[in-house]
């Protein structure tokens, strides 16, 4: 599908990390690849008075180091053409009165022909949506409704910090927007691979057969970060955490790709329906408190690549009394007829040993077990029987589907040995992978909502996870420390250990 050829793209937020990291570097791209039209106005919004020359020069900069040898000064220059500036106080709602003239004029000024679709991209804090919103509406703005699709806002997490300010925040926008005009990226959503589930589960006949309580002993989906709190990071990780930052939307997300039915049609409301009955259908992995079924976990000093690193508590803009969470684990079930009595662990952390994000489905083991053999190390020997048979899909990095089974041993007896089929992109594909902001931008472009988060569903996951954090905030216990640079304290163990299983530990 093209891009809308008369577009005109608003970045409120434009002086923000994300913007210059993130944003302009994937519209750069789409302008590269001639997805992004020519005559496409970029208009970066932000307080401080600046020419667009200026905010042409400054973003050059962070785009060219960002790129380093990719960075083509050609090709910017085409590009920063588009690149336009508009002072404004976003939070002051009675700014706003010029605001539609002056993008008027940058509009013409980039040959915009009649009226445009415009994309209003919220890169700010979350505290700003709704006054941006109301602020659109007292400058004129927002479409009548019978012309919605020509305003598209897009807002960026988090929406809410828990199920009260989640609806709260919802019913603000929806006073000026449709649902068809708010979408709410999940990054994780433009991920090649995360869109790759899907089509690999059911654009192919011999797997989905399989992905069922019937086969499948229990399902892994982790989520795990090398970083700390670089930068001035910490500030917003300490009102945030792990549950809130990255469990409640990456993994849930990639849980719902993982567990929901076919959908009717691949169409957004069809995919989005089926990714709903399964928030809908999620329910605690063992009965009682919170602790019997979550770990909230926090990193201690330790050594991550072979480097010293602090302790979260003593990490830049966080308390040293802080009991925020850098990680977590929980199970969880799904309440179905695919799914009952399939235990999915989740996890997800701060400076853990490595960067890696995979789901792990383990299937059942044969039900006899006819073969073993004995390895030995040393003087140490094990005996090895068929391992279950494991899917792997590695979402990032070194993007992968590998699946796991066993075969014989060559030699005069049967002997198992396991060994694993793989499928690597990078082997397979002579091509980049796109960033996940590219295909969200261009989607939004083509106005396909399929990769954006409904407000029911987000509705669904924040009424899952509210119940943890207000048992979280309401006890004084500390979180379980684990040193960084390993894969979690040991009570994410003791969790998963109650299924006879162990987390894996991808090297
Ligand atoms: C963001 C979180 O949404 O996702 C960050 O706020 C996290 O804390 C990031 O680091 C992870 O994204 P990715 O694409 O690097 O896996």
């Amino acid at each position: 599908m093209a891009a809308e050829v008369n577009a005109s793209i608003l970045i409120f937020g434009a002086s923000g990390d994300l913007t210059s990291r993130k944003l302009i570097p994937a519209l750069f791209r789409l302008s590269q690849q001639k997805y992004l039209p020519p005559n496409c106005p970029v208009t970066g919004v932000a307080r401080r008075e600046k020419s667009h020359e200026e905010f042409r020069a400054e973003l050059k900069e962070v785009v060219a180091a960002r790129l380093g040898d990719q960075f083509d000064p050609v090709a910017w220059e085409s590009f920063a053409r588009q690149l336009y500036y508009q002072q404004l106080d976003i939070a002051d709602v009675a700014e706003y009165s010029g605001l539609h003239e002056s993008i008027q004029q940058i509009e013409r000024q980039a040959n915009v022909t009649g009226d445009p679709t415009r994309i209003v991209y919220l890169a700010t804090t979350p505290a700003l949506f709704a006054s941006a919103v109301e602020g659109l509406n007292a400058a004129g703005m927002i479409p009548p409704r019978d012309a919605a699709s020509r305003l598209r806002v897009v807002v960026e997490k988090p929406f809410g910090r828990d199920l009260d300010s989640a609806i709260e925040l919802a019913a603000r926008l929806d006073r000026y927007l449709m649902e068809s005009q708010i979408y709410r990226i999940d990054h994780y959503l433009g991920k090649e691979t995360v869109q790759n589930i899907l089509l690999f589960r059911f654009g192919n006949a011999i797997f989905e057969p399989l992905l069922n309580r019937n086969h499948v002993e229990h399902i892994q989906i982790t989520v795990a970060e090398s970083q700390g709190m670089e930068g001035s990071r910490g500030g917003y990780y300490d009102s945030s955490g792990a549950l809130r930052d990255v469990l409640q939307n990456h993994v849930l997300q990639l849980l719902c790709l993982i567990a929901m039915d076919p959908p009717s049609l691949f169409q957004a409301r069809e995919i989005r329906d089926e990714k709903l009955k399964v928030l809908q259908a999620l329910r605690p992995g063992n009965a009682g408190a919170v602790g019997n079924w979550v770990v909230r976990g926090q990193y201690t000093a330790g050594l991550v690549n072979r480097q010293a690193v602090a302790g979260y508590r003593e990490e830049d803009r966080v308390s040293p009394t802080s009991n925020r969470e850098t990680y977590v684990a929980m199970k969880v079930a799904i309440d179905n007829w695919r799914w009952a009595g399939v235990p999915f662990f989740l996890r997800t952390g701060k400076r853990m040993p490595k960067q890696l994000t995979e789901i792990a489905i383990q299937f059942k083991n044969p039900p006899l077990n006819l073969f073993s053999t004995v390895e030995c190390d040393g003087d140490l020997c094990d005996l090895v029987e068929t391992r279950p048979n494991q899917l792997i899909i590695r979402i990032q990095p070194q993007e992968a589907i590998s699946l796991r089974f066993s075969t014989k041993r060559p030699g005069m007896n049967y002997q198992v040995q396991p060994v694993s089929m793989d499928f690597d992109y990078d082997q397979h594909f002579d091509q980049v992978l796109p960033e996940a902001y590219e295909r969200l931008l261009l989607d939004v472009m083509r106005g396909d909502s399929t990769l954006f988060t409904r407000s029911d569903e987000l509705e669904a996951a924040w009424r899952f996870v509210t119940p943890v954090l207000t048992a979280w905030e309401s006890s004084s216990s500390s979180p379980d420390f684990y040193p960084a640079g390993t894969w979690g304290p040991p009570s994410a163990d003791r969790l998963i250990g109650e299924n006879k299983a162990l987390w894996r530990t991808p090297r």
